[in-house]
């Protein structure tokens, strides 16, 4: 079965998965290519509950640097980012994009209807109120809660290994009823996000990925290879083919 071969609807219900491969060439690190972030400090050193509470100063550094990065104006979205905010501009409600990336770039490119699941690095949350709040500076243990004072109560707003992603009831039904599924630039190696493909292929969906070392999955139909700021344009353009969008 091919993309030409579809006859999507007007609007058709799409759901995007994006991973760290689409910030690649933004100048942002995956986590697991050669070089990538977690060959240069262990997760449970900086992506725990427990590496938090046991060493919390260490944590907030790591989110630290990783922000500080985003304000860097070369780290900007690339075509791919820009090429799914067309196509979401086109598609109309009818696409859900989800991000397991806690970066910026997807809204700075202009899409709206966005899913952190794994959170965002650019927020901070309170653990004695729940209160999150934007936050773009660096995160201090120091801090106290704007809300309600609590001092040493704030963590960055970020999902951490062993804790529940953000929005998966939303997410499982949107993946259900999709027509089209799109990875792009994910390893498909965390759960419950590496899921998704088999559970858009069992609901009749059309899966593709985007990605220059294809996974292997074999529940994908398709695979456009290559980095997403070449590929992903290329595959919205040929979505955008099929219908009278233009
Ligand atoms: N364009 C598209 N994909 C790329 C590019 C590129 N330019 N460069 C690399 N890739 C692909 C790699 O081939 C790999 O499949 O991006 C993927 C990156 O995989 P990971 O580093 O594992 O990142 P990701 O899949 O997002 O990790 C999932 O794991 O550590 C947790 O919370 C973290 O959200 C992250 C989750």
């Amino acid at each position: 079965m091919k993309l030409r071969d579809l006859r999507l609807p007007l609007e058709p219900k799409i759901v995007v998965l994006t991973g760290a491969g689409i910030s690649r060439d933004s100048g942002l690190a995956t986590f697991r290519d050669a070089g990538g972030i977690w060959s240069q400090v262990r997760i449970e050193d900086v992506a725990t509950p427990e590496a938090f509470h046991r060493d919390p100063d260490r944590v907030q550094a790591f989110y630290n640097a990783r922000r500080a990065q985003l304000k860097d104006p070369s780290v900007a979205p690339n075509p791919g980012h820009l090429a799914l905010a067309q196509l979401e501009g086109l598609c109309g409600s009818g696409l859900l994009l989800v991000t397991q990336n806690i970066d910026d770039l997807h809204e700075r490119a202009g899409s709206k209807n966005l899913r952190h699941i794994h959170g965002e690095l650019l927020k901070r949350a309170c653990t004695a109120c729940g209160t999150k709040e934007q936050w773009e500076d660096d995160l201090l243990t120091s801090d106290s809660c704007l809300v309600c004072a609590t001092m040493g109560s704030l963590r960055p707003d970020v999902v951490w290994f062993g804790e529940m992603p953000y929005f998966m009831d939303e997410i499982a039904q949107a993946v259900a009823d999709c027509e089209l599924f799109i990875a792009i630039g994910t390893s498909g190696t965390v759960y419950p996000a590496a899921g998704f493909v088999a559970e858009a292929r069992n609901a009749g969906a059309h899966c593709i990925e985007v990605n220059p070392e294809p996974s292997g999955n074999p529940h994908f139909h398709e695979i456009y290879e290559g980095p997403a700021s070449e590929a992903l344009p290329r595959l919205v353009d040929d979505i955008l083919r099929q219908r009278p969008y233009r």
